[in-house]
Protein backbone atom coordinates (compact mmCIF):
# COMPACT_ATOMS: atom_id res chain seq x y z
CA UNK A 1 0.00 0.00 0.00
CA UNK A 2 1.37 3.71 -0.78
CA UNK A 3 2.06 5.76 1.73
CA UNK A 4 0.12 8.58 3.28
CA UNK A 5 2.48 11.93 4.25
CA UNK A 6 0.86 14.47 6.22
CA UNK A 7 3.25 16.81 6.35
CA UNK A 8 1.98 18.60 9.65
CA UNK A 9 4.91 21.46 10.05
CA UNK A 10 3.61 23.98 12.48
CA UNK A 11 4.02 26.28 9.38
CA UNK A 12 2.07 24.24 6.88
CA UNK A 13 -0.82 23.58 10.08
CA UNK A 14 -1.13 27.50 10.47
CA UNK A 15 -1.26 28.51 6.96
CA UNK A 16 -3.97 25.99 6.56
CA UNK A 17 -6.29 27.30 9.19
CA UNK A 18 -6.18 30.74 7.70
CA UNK A 19 -7.47 28.98 4.63
CA UNK A 20 -10.37 26.74 6.16
CA UNK A 21 -11.33 29.60 7.42
CA UNK A 22 -14.50 31.47 5.77
CA UNK A 23 -13.61 35.08 5.68
CA UNK A 24 -10.50 34.62 3.90
CA UNK A 25 -10.53 36.95 1.15
CA UNK A 26 -9.63 35.93 -2.44
CA UNK A 27 -6.53 37.13 -2.48
CA UNK A 28 -5.04 35.78 0.83
CA UNK A 29 -6.54 32.52 -0.08
CA UNK A 30 -4.79 32.60 -3.42
CA UNK A 31 -1.34 33.33 -1.11
CA UNK A 32 -1.42 30.65 1.10
CA UNK A 33 -2.13 28.04 -1.05
CA UNK A 34 1.11 29.34 -3.15
CA UNK A 35 2.65 29.32 0.77
CA UNK A 36 1.83 26.21 1.32
CA UNK A 37 2.24 24.10 -2.13
CA UNK A 38 6.14 25.35 -2.16
CA UNK A 39 6.24 23.59 1.78
CA UNK A 40 4.03 20.45 0.61
CA UNK A 41 6.51 20.29 -2.69
CA UNK A 42 9.57 20.31 -0.08
CA UNK A 43 8.84 17.66 1.61
CA UNK A 44 7.73 15.32 -1.30
CA UNK A 45 10.64 16.03 -3.54
CA UNK A 46 13.40 14.90 -0.16
CA UNK A 47 14.20 11.66 -1.77
CA UNK A 48 14.96 12.71 -5.46
CA UNK A 49 17.80 11.38 -6.96
CA UNK A 50 21.37 13.30 -6.72
CA UNK A 51 24.35 12.64 -8.89
CA UNK A 52 27.55 14.15 -8.76
CA UNK A 53 29.42 17.48 -10.66
CA UNK A 54 32.58 18.65 -10.36
CA UNK A 55 33.14 21.88 -9.87
CA UNK A 56 35.46 24.66 -8.89
CA UNK A 57 34.80 26.74 -5.63
CA UNK A 58 37.09 29.93 -5.31
CA UNK A 59 39.28 27.65 -3.23
CA UNK A 60 38.95 24.08 -4.71
CA UNK A 61 37.75 21.65 -7.03
CA UNK A 62 34.98 19.34 -5.22
CA UNK A 63 32.55 17.03 -6.45
CA UNK A 64 29.50 18.71 -5.30
CA UNK A 65 25.93 16.91 -5.55
CA UNK A 66 23.31 18.12 -8.53
CA UNK A 67 19.73 16.73 -8.96
CA UNK A 68 19.76 13.91 -11.53
CA UNK A 69 18.53 12.97 -14.74
CA UNK A 70 15.22 15.20 -16.60
CA UNK A 71 13.60 18.08 -14.88
CA UNK A 72 10.62 17.38 -12.68
CA UNK A 73 7.07 17.38 -14.02
CA UNK A 74 4.11 19.43 -11.96
CA UNK A 75 1.11 17.95 -13.28
CA UNK A 76 -1.58 20.12 -12.25
CA UNK A 77 -5.79 18.78 -12.50
CA UNK A 78 -7.94 21.28 -14.04
CA UNK A 79 -8.30 23.60 -12.59
CA UNK A 80 -7.99 23.90 -9.00
CA UNK A 81 -4.52 21.99 -9.68
CA UNK A 82 -3.09 25.37 -11.37
CA UNK A 83 -3.53 27.06 -7.53
CA UNK A 84 -0.56 25.04 -6.02
CA UNK A 85 1.78 25.60 -8.89
CA UNK A 86 3.15 29.14 -8.67
CA UNK A 87 4.47 28.28 -4.92
CA UNK A 88 6.19 24.80 -6.56
CA UNK A 89 7.57 26.34 -9.53
CA UNK A 90 8.86 29.21 -6.57
CA UNK A 91 10.92 25.85 -5.51
CA UNK A 92 11.64 24.48 -8.49
CA UNK A 93 11.86 26.82 -11.32
CA UNK A 94 12.93 24.56 -13.92
CA UNK A 95 10.15 21.64 -13.72
CA UNK A 96 7.99 21.03 -16.73
CA UNK A 97 4.29 21.63 -15.99
CA UNK A 98 1.89 19.38 -17.83
CA UNK A 99 -1.95 20.14 -17.52
CA UNK A 100 -4.90 17.35 -17.27
CA UNK A 101 -8.31 18.29 -17.68
CA UNK A 102 -11.11 16.03 -17.18
CA UNK A 103 -15.15 15.85 -16.91
CA UNK A 104 -17.40 14.21 -14.96
CA UNK A 105 -19.67 12.76 -17.58
CA UNK A 106 -23.50 13.25 -16.12
CA UNK A 107 -25.11 9.82 -17.41
CA UNK A 108 -22.18 7.31 -16.44
CA UNK A 109 -20.38 9.45 -13.78
CA UNK A 110 -17.15 8.26 -15.01
CA UNK A 111 -14.10 11.16 -15.91
CA UNK A 112 -13.76 11.76 -19.41
CA UNK A 113 -11.02 13.88 -20.68
CA UNK A 114 -10.82 16.86 -22.26
CA UNK A 115 -7.12 18.28 -22.31
CA UNK A 116 -4.04 16.58 -21.79
CA UNK A 117 -0.41 18.57 -22.35
CA UNK A 118 2.99 16.74 -21.30
CA UNK A 119 6.55 17.40 -22.13
CA UNK A 120 8.52 15.27 -24.07
CA UNK A 121 10.41 12.17 -22.28
CA UNK A 122 8.05 11.78 -19.87
CA UNK A 123 9.59 7.82 -19.43
CA UNK A 124 12.54 9.84 -17.93
CA UNK A 125 10.87 11.90 -15.09
CA UNK A 126 9.63 12.18 -11.76
CA UNK A 127 5.75 13.68 -11.72
CA UNK A 128 3.91 15.30 -8.96
CA UNK A 129 0.32 15.25 -9.65
CA UNK A 130 -1.27 18.08 -7.90
CA UNK A 131 -4.70 18.43 -7.12
CA UNK A 132 -5.84 20.69 -3.64
CA UNK A 133 -8.74 18.14 -2.83
CA UNK A 134 -8.65 14.48 -2.36
CA UNK A 135 -12.72 13.93 -2.36
CA UNK A 136 -13.40 11.15 -3.99
CA UNK A 137 -10.84 10.76 -5.23
CA UNK A 138 -12.02 9.58 -9.16
CA UNK A 139 -10.29 12.79 -10.60
CA UNK A 140 -6.80 11.67 -9.60
CA UNK A 141 -7.42 8.28 -10.12
CA UNK A 142 -8.22 8.87 -13.28
CA UNK A 143 -5.59 11.17 -13.63
CA UNK A 144 -2.30 9.16 -12.51
CA UNK A 145 -4.52 6.01 -14.52
CA UNK A 146 -3.79 8.64 -18.02
CA UNK A 147 -0.23 9.39 -16.69
CA UNK A 148 0.95 5.87 -16.23
CA UNK A 149 0.46 5.33 -19.98
CA UNK A 150 3.18 7.65 -20.18
CA UNK A 151 5.51 5.50 -18.11
CA UNK A 152 7.17 8.20 -15.94
CA UNK A 153 10.21 7.59 -13.73
CA UNK A 154 8.14 7.65 -11.08
CA UNK A 155 4.84 9.38 -9.46
CA UNK A 156 3.88 11.10 -6.48
CA UNK A 157 0.37 12.95 -5.40
CA UNK A 158 0.22 16.15 -3.65
CA UNK A 159 -2.90 17.47 -2.23
CA UNK A 160 -3.61 20.18 0.23
CA UNK A 161 -6.70 18.10 2.07
CA UNK A 162 -7.95 14.46 1.65
CA UNK A 163 -10.96 12.80 2.71
CA UNK A 164 -10.68 9.19 4.03
CA UNK A 165 -12.78 7.59 1.52
CA UNK A 166 -10.57 9.65 -1.22
CA UNK A 167 -7.58 8.31 0.55
CA UNK A 168 -8.64 4.47 0.32
CA UNK A 169 -9.88 4.54 -3.52
CA UNK A 170 -6.38 5.87 -4.60
CA UNK A 171 -4.53 3.49 -2.79
CA UNK A 172 -6.92 0.84 -4.24
CA UNK A 173 -6.42 2.27 -7.58
CA UNK A 174 -2.52 3.25 -7.12
CA UNK A 175 -0.91 1.53 -4.35
CA UNK A 176 2.69 2.28 -5.75
CA UNK A 177 1.62 6.29 -5.69
CA UNK A 178 2.47 7.92 -2.37
CA UNK A 179 0.09 10.51 -0.98
CA UNK A 180 1.14 14.02 0.53
CA UNK A 181 -1.24 16.30 2.51
CA UNK A 182 -1.71 18.85 4.57
CA UNK A 183 -4.66 17.25 6.58
CA UNK A 184 -6.64 14.58 6.81
CA UNK A 185 -10.12 15.29 7.49
CA UNK A 186 -12.66 13.72 8.67
CA UNK A 187 -15.28 12.59 5.92
CA UNK A 188 -17.05 13.37 2.81
CA UNK A 189 -20.77 14.86 3.11
CA UNK A 190 -23.40 13.86 0.85
CA UNK A 191 -22.49 16.53 -2.23
CA UNK A 192 -18.74 14.86 -2.19
CA UNK A 193 -17.22 17.86 -0.03
CA UNK A 194 -14.57 17.68 2.48
CA UNK A 195 -15.63 18.12 5.74
CA UNK A 196 -14.19 20.12 7.99
CA UNK A 197 -12.57 21.42 4.81
CA UNK A 198 -12.45 24.61 3.52
CA UNK A 199 -15.19 24.58 0.22
CA UNK A 200 -14.23 24.52 -3.09
CA UNK A 201 -11.25 24.92 -3.45
CA UNK A 202 -11.37 26.28 -7.01
CA UNK A 203 -14.16 29.08 -6.36
CA UNK A 204 -12.41 30.32 -3.71
CA UNK A 205 -8.99 30.67 -5.50
CA UNK A 206 -10.60 32.32 -8.08
CA UNK A 207 -13.62 33.97 -6.72
CA UNK A 208 -15.91 32.39 -8.18
CA UNK A 209 -19.25 30.34 -7.61
N1 LIG B 1 -13.45 19.80 -4.19
C1 LIG B 1 -13.40 20.94 -3.47
O1 LIG B 1 -13.02 21.98 -3.98
N2 LIG B 1 -13.77 20.90 -2.17
C2 LIG B 1 -14.18 19.78 -1.57
O2 LIG B 1 -14.50 19.80 -0.38
C3 LIG B 1 -14.24 18.60 -2.34
C4 LIG B 1 -13.87 18.64 -3.64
Amino acid sequence: MSTVTVVDHPLVQHKLTLMRDKTRSTRGFRELLSEIALLLAYDATRDLDLTTVEIETPLESMEAPILKGRKPVLMSILRAGNGLLDGMLTLIPSARVAHIGLYRDPETLQPVEYYFKVPDHMEERVVLVVDPMLATGHSAIAAVKRLKELGPRSIRFICLLAAPEGIAAFQAAHPDVPIFTAAIDRQLNDHGYICPGLGDAGDRMYGTR
